[in-house]
């Protein structure tokens, strides 16, 4: 049966990493892989994390299955984590959360509800988005629509256009939305534009799929879920899928959830009942270890506090790094405008260059970024900002 199957090119991610990791240069920049790293380009475990792991394997009784819906402790700190502690919709029963593999999973499994309740829908999503968005989106059989999104003249949002796109879109059209930290773009709506988002939503009557992957990267916890709080508050239905790998530096554990926001407290009960019939018919059961790292830290005040600390040293040295390479990129390029670096959010900008000349950082200067030019901005450090700019500088002709 297998030899009817087609070879596919791979992920071109992949080939950038393998060519880079190739690579022996020691000057080598590598900006390509979504995952964030300190100055010495590591990508270390958080010390929270391995406290927490500590304990949880010294007191760990058995490894017995936790159920679909996963651990419901780490499921009820995620809802406070997402919505804020004191968040009107906390006490109202109509939040339901499902633990999932990672924010892939949870998108996945929103997706999959979806197409449940209504399967002809049609997810819109922003131009450029994550491309990993297409495969978890239509795989569940929806199908995806773009709107307009990015305004690569300035590096911010296109907003008037992407509302005037949003306000022809018909009752019920399901409404992807990055929560902060927008991947690819790091273009993030301002809380004003989230207000006049929401006002279109209810007229319109959308609904909104919530992607939050970078709670704590952008401008700092509360900050980035203003969206996701806004939407919860004062929307009847919204979906929101959250993952735990960059904030809590727990990629390979695939932690995340997603929270399902019903009009009624019925409702939420006869949907969560579907979650889980969904879940077990996908991966059947969460994995336990990051959900159970996650519940120990959160749980728990005084390692809450220790991790909230790293998260902000995390997110300091992204913003200071994006102010850094902004001066650097002026210095050596005065010819050409990149303010809009530091004006975003999270781990990515879009560096604005020709396809052919992100090959030519990578040919000649041993700087690896995707064709379209989206750099992860947290592989950058200190000692090779200005090596990095003299590069941009001499492939742009400077
Ligand atoms: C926009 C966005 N959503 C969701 C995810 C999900 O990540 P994970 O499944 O690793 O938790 C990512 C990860 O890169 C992302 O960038």
């Amino acid at each position: 049966m297998f030899e009817r199957l087609e070879p596919i090119t791979a992920d071109p991610i992949l080939g950038l990493m393998a060519a880079c990791r190739a690579d022996p240069d020691p000057r080598k920049v590598d900006l390509g892989v979504g995952v964030y790293r300190d100055d010495r380009g590591d990508t270390p475990v958080l010390a929270a994390v391995r406290q927490a792991e500590a304990a949880l394997i010294a007191a760990q009784a058995t490894k017995t299955y936790v159920g679909p819906a996963g651990n419901a402790g780490f499921n009820q700190l995620m809802e406070r984590m997402v919505l804020g502690a004191e968040h009107p919709l906390l006490s109202s029963g109509r939040v339901r959360s499902v633990q999932t593999p990672g924010g892939c999973g949870a998108l996945r499994l929103g997706a999959e509800l979806i197409r449940l309740a209504s399967p002809t829908s049609v997810v819109h999503v922003s131009t450029p988005t994550w491309a990993n968005h297409v495969p978890l989106l239509s795989g569940a059989g929806l199908k995806l629509e773009p709107y307009p999104y990015y305004d690569r003249a300035t590096g911010g949002v296109q907003f008037e256009t992407m509302m005037a796109a949003l306000e022809r879109l018909p009752a019920r059209a399901v409404l992807l939305l990055h929560a902060s930290c927008h991947n690819p773009t790091g273009a993030d709506l301002s809380q004003g534009q989230w207000r006049e988002v929401l006002a279109l939503v209810k007229r319109r009557q959308l609904l909104p799929f919530m992607d939050m992957a970078y709670q704590g990267l952008g401008e700092g916890l509360e900050d980035d879920a203003f969206g996701i709080r806004l939407f919860c508050a004062e929307l009847p239905e919204v979906l929101c899928a959250v993952s735990c790998s960059k904030n809590f530096g727990l990629y390979r554990e695939r932690t995340g959830a997603l929270h399902v926001i019903s009009a009624t407290t019925a409702a939420a009960e006869a949907t969560f009942t579907q979650l889980v019939r969904l879940a077990r018919g996908i991966w059947s059961m969460p994995p336990d270890h990051g959900a159970a790292i996650v519940h120990g830290i959160l749980g728990d005040a005084s390692l809450a506090r220790a991790w909230a600390e790293e998260l902000t040293v995390m997110r300091r040295r992204i913003q200071g790094l994006r102010r850094a390479v902004v001066e650097q990129l002026r210095a050596h390029c005065p010819q050409r405008d990149f303010g809009f670096i530091a004006a975003q959010h999270g781990m990515f900008s879009f560096l604005g260059v020709s396809t052919q000349q992100v090959r030519e950082l990578r040919e000649r200067h041993h700087i690896y970024m995707t064709d379209d030019s989206r750099m992860n901005v947290a592989g950058l450090r200190q000692e090779n900002l200005e090596y990095f700019a003299r590069a941009v500088a001499q492939v742009l002709g400077g």
